[in-house]
Formats: C-alpha cells, structure tokens, sequence
C-alpha cells in the first residue's frame, strides 16, 4: 500500500526550519523584526501599498471591516459558499450578512445577484475567490463605484493568483490574505491586510494591538477597543521563509491542476471546476459529485484507498446560527447543492504527477462500484 495521500500538506525548507530555531534563541519571539521584515516583503508583492500581519486571516476581516467603517445597522453582501469565517466577522462588527448565491461554473458570488441584492444599508461586499480561482475584479470595482460600496476581498485563498496581469493584492480597496497551514503559503496560523493607503496604517496597528499607541519613552494611551491579533515573530520567520517559493509554488499547483484536467475520467459525472491555467493559484482541486454517491461514502472509501478527501464548505446560512437568524434551506440553491457534494481532493507542492494518476484512478474506482457508475 503507497504512503497516504493528504488532501494537502504545507512544504517548509531546512532552512526556514534554521531561521525558525535561530528566532526561538533570539531572546525576541512575539512581534518584532522578522513580522517587521515580512511586512515590508508583502508590501513589496503588493506593488507598495502598505501591507500589517495579523495573527489570522479572521482577524484581519474583522479590522478591514472596522476600518472601512462598518458596524451595527449595516448590512455587508457575500457568499454562502465559504469558510464561515468570511461570514462570522460581519456578525462580530455587529453588521448583518446577506448572501446571495454563487456561480455554478466559478463557484464564487455571483455579481448580477450582488447588485440586485444592494439596499440602503448596504456597506460594504466581501469576495471570497474560492479554491483561488478570482472573482471578476473589473465588475466587482465597477458595481462598488457606482454604489459607494467598500470592498474586503476574501483573498484568504488565493494569495499568488492575479487578475487580468495583475498579482492581486496589488489594487483595489481593502484585502485579505490568510497564512493558515493549509494556505498556498503559511505561518502555520496568519494573515495580512493590505490597505488601501497609508493613513490607515496608524489605526490598523492600533486595532490589532489593544487600541494601545505609544508615544516617547513611557507614553501610552488607548483611543479605542483594539484586539489582541499581532502575528509572532516565530510565525513571521516561517513565512519569510515561504515566499521565495511563491512563483513555483504556485507553478507546481498549476502544473498538478493540469495533469487532473488531462487524467480525469469525463464519465464519472463529476462537475471540474473551471478551467483556468493562468489566474488562479490552484489553492484546492475541488470537483462536485455526482448525485449516486454520498459524499461521506466517497470520502470514507478514498481513505480507504490511501487517499484523503476535504470537505470545503458546506453552505454558510444552513448552519444553527444562520439559521437561527433567518436563513433556510432553498434560498441559495447553487451554494446548497454544491456545499452539499463538493471534495477537494490532493493538491499540493510536494505532490509528483504519478499522485494525480493515483487520485483520478482511485476516483474512477470507487465511483464505479456505486449503481449508475460510468463503469459498472
Ligand atoms: C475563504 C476564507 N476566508 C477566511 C479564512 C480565515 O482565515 P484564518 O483561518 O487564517 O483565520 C479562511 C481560512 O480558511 C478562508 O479559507
């Protein structure tokens, strides 16, 4: 029996692993010169614009959304199809969700239902590119200018994908990246904010430590209730140590995601996500099952085959505490139908094209043996 197969697997260099150790004997392990260095490292992919970490790509929603200005009354539209996350901060601001539904071929928030979901206490959008794969920039800026809308790009998964020549990140209002171990690149847990200028830079910092500022030598003061959200220096090495990678990184998934293109069996009755080699990062490999299998079989036998499946997302509004405030089933039926059936399956650096082989033929296996299958 080959080694397991993890649906992903984060790869960190010996000599990140070094520079980590080197941190650890420093005597400085929290905030300091390495969050420091990273911060000026993602300024710089960002094209310039001024770019802080955070201990979580939840945490730096959350400050985007309070930075622009949202809170209690407003109301922030976004996908059901996401990490809770991307829904939970709007609750956390005091602001109320509203969804709309997604794209069944791009799986991300669809842009005609944004607009016509716009009312008065509309603030703000948050997209979330799922799997990395963008949300159409061009639109998105054009419907947030004609309505006076701020944007928090979702980008927690596509750090690396770009739009239209663009590396993202490097224009519009506020986004968000996220460094989660399952992240294109990782601190184990992060995030980082980019901000759309430097005047928000003092309040960022503020809202991500205590609301503190200090001044002179013994000067402290707080103006507002800030979190405690600051990234370690432990964490900022790991990351300084990823970012070299990025660009083949972020080939090497594209490359795997063609080979599953190429392998993949078209008679399972499987939907593949859309077929982009240019833009997306590849953070997921997700297809949409068919309707003959339950997903908690399909997952169950992978294992069984050596292989490990996700599970990424079930739709957002179907859970208790949606549900408890508004939100049933029927409302969105692309997200429902796709967060009740979507698997990601392996994709990551270390992975050879022979493991795609592996996957897309364990696939066909099991997807045969159930009544109606392809092969049966
Ligand atoms: C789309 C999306 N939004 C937000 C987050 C939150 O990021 P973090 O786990 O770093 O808080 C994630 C992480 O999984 C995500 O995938």
């Amino acid at each position: 029996m080959p080694e397991f197969l993890p649906f992903t697997r984060p790869t960190i260099d010996e000599a990140t692993i070094a520079g980590v150790a080197e941190v650890l004997r420093s005597g400085w392990i929290t905030s300091g010169p390495q969050v420091k260095s990273f911060e000026a490292a993602l300024s710089r992919l960002c094209g310039g614009r001024p770019v802080r970490c955070f201990n979580s790509g939840t945490a730096t929603l959350a400050v985007a959304l309070r930075l622009a200005g949202v809170s209690t009354g407003d109301e922030v539209i976004t996908t059901p199809l996401s990490w809770v996350a991307t829904a939970n901060v709007v609750l956390e601001v005091g602001a109320r969700p509203v969804f709309v539904d997604v794209e069944p071929r791009t799986r991300n928030i669809d842009l005609d239902a944004v607009e016509k979901a716009i009312a008065r206490a509309t603030r703000a959008i948050i997209p979330v590119d799922l799997a990395g794969l963008p949300v159409d920039r061009d639109r998105l800026e054009d419907i947030a200018r004609r309505h006076r809308l701020r944007v928090i790009e979702d980008a927690a998964q596509s750090f690396g994908a770009s739009w239209r020549g663009k590396r993202l990140g490097t224009f519009g209002d506020f986004v968000s990246f996220s460094f989660h171990a399952n992240k294109n690149i990782t601190t184990a847990e992060g995030g980082a904010l980019v901000l759309p200028d430097e005047s928000l830079v003092a309040r960022c910092e503020q809202l991500r430590l205590q609301g503190v500022v200090r001044t002179g030598e013994d000067g402290m003061d707080v103006e507002v209730a800030g979190g405690k959200y600051n990234l370690t220096d432990v964490a900022a090495r790991i990351g300084l140590g990823q970012l070299p990678h990025l660009a083949a990184f972020t080939e090497r998934r594209r490359a795997l995601a063609r080979r599953y293109f190429q392998r993949w069996d078209r008679g399972l009755g499987c939907e593949l996500p859309l077929e982009d080699h240019e833009q997306s990062n590849w953070h997921m490999f997700q297809v949409v099952l068919p309707e003959r299998i339950a997903r908690a079989e399909f997952i169950a036998r992978m294992r069984e085959a050596g292989i490990g499946v996700g599970v990424h997302y079930p739709a957002i509004h179907l859970f208790s505490l949606y549900r408890s405030l508004g939100w049933r089933e029927g409302q969105f039926p692309h997200a429902e139908r796709i967060g009740r059936r979507i698997a990601t399956l392996p994709l990551f650096p270390a992975m050879s094209p022979g493991d795609v082989d592996r996957v897309c033929a364990a696939c066909a296996k099991v997807l045969a043996q159930v009544p109606g299958g392809a092969h049966a």
